[in-house]
């Protein structure tokens, strides 16, 4: 029933995709149709190919400007996925297990930062941004816990799986929303709307991670909290994560991660501070294939999570003053930095 269910969102996804244009409009397909060598779909050289007949973004949605987070072909890897978010034991069962450690980590670390307390439904009255939610793994049990959460993910497959497969809980249709958006778009729409951001194994996914920072300060209330998990750039990361996890063990598929991407808990502390965060937690988690779960580590090296706070005073922070001056970052608020452009 589940797997017929997702093979028709499947099938019907690349026409929806288009048919879907209309809110993508605002990311203007004429920019990207203009640009030299890119063909349109049904113009004969198949979707989305450019010049060179290359696979291109044909499911992916066009952004209008030069600086951005969205790297085209990390959508295609998330793409050849997107039916298989729920499939509890596939690809991205190391993703379900982690809830047994994300989902607490967040619940905790808001409540104890709010004097919001609800029994029942905890996180009721939080606002929260899940960017890059995939399927919706971590969206959903925010939901039930009373979040109102917004779920974004710059591919539309996603989204559109997300939708089908929160339909079937009715708690979550008024608590939790999704939207094929990038997260410079939220921060052009929504500046200061968030209690809470969460990026969970997005980083390592993303183009340009201080331009992701800088908007992630830009979407959340002062004093609101951001939630980050990704993996540290070690060597020891590099055995685990790509040689061990992608190549003999099989738990990701082969080529999900570049060692290159991933990011120290120092750098990101860096970007974080010069965005106007103050760090408050680093945890090291450690997954075990085995069991399949995860548990907190003293240690960072591999996987870690990392709660921050968006300063109060943001006038004494380097994100307002830097932010001022700076008109080519992708995260302002001026009408030229709308959107992003997908890098290949
Ligand atoms: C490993 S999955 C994590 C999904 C979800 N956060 C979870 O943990 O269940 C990475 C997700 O990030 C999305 N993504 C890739 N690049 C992104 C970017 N620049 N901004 C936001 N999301 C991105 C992908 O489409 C994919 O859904």
């Amino acid at each position: 029933m589940w797997r017929k269910l997702l093979c028709a969102a499947g099938r019907g996804s690349r026409a929806g995709v288009l048919e879907r244009a209309d809110r993508a409009a605002f990311c203007d397909w004429n920019v990207v149709l203009a640009r030299p060598g890119f063909r349109t779909p049904g113009d004969g050289a198949g979707p989305g190919t450019d010049r060179d007949g290359r696979h291109s973004n044909c499911f992916f949605r066009k952004y209008s400007v030069s600086k951005s987070t969205v790297e085209s072909d990390e959508l295609e890897k998330f793409q050849a996925l997107s039916q298989k978010w729920w499939d509890r034991n596939g690809e991205f069962a190391a993703l379900h297990a982690l809830n047994d450690l994300r989902v607490p980590f967040i619940r905790d670390t808001l409540l104890t930062f709010s004097e919001k307390q609800q029994l029942g439904r905890p996180l009721r009255g939080f606002r929260i941004l899940d960017v890059g939610c995939g399927g919706g793994l971590l969206s959903e049990p925010l939901g039930r816990l009373g979040a109102m959460v917004t779920g974004i993910d710059p591919l539309e497959d996603n989204i559109r799986l997300a939708d089908i497969h929160k339909s079937f809980d009715p708690v979550l249709k008024e608590l939790v929303q999704y939207s094929a958006c990038c997260l410079e778009e939220m921060a052009m729409e929504s500046p200061g709307r968030f209690d809470a951001v969460i990026a969970s194994e997005v980083v390592e996914h993303v183009g340009d991670v201080e331009t992701f920072i800088r908007c992630a300060a830009q979407v959340l209330k002062p004093g609101g909290s951001l939630f980050i998990t990704t993996i540290n750039k070690t060597f020891l990361s590099y055995a685990l994560a790509i040689v061990a996890a992608e190549k003999i063990f099989r738990i990701v598929p082969n080529g999900t991660h570049e060692w290159e991407k991933f990011i120290s808990p120092n750098k990101l502390e860096t970007h974080l501070i010069s965005s106007g965060f103050t760090v408050e937690t680093i945890n090291g988690m450690l997954y075990n294939p085995l069991f399949d779960s995860w548990s907190w580590i003293i240690n960072t090296s591999v996987n870690y999570a990392l709660h921050a706070v968006k300063k109060k005073i943001e006038e004494k922070s380097d994100f307002m003053s830097e932010g001022s001056g700076r008109k080519d970052h992708g995260c302002d608020q001026s009408e030229s930095n709308v959107g992003s452009t997908v890098q290949s």
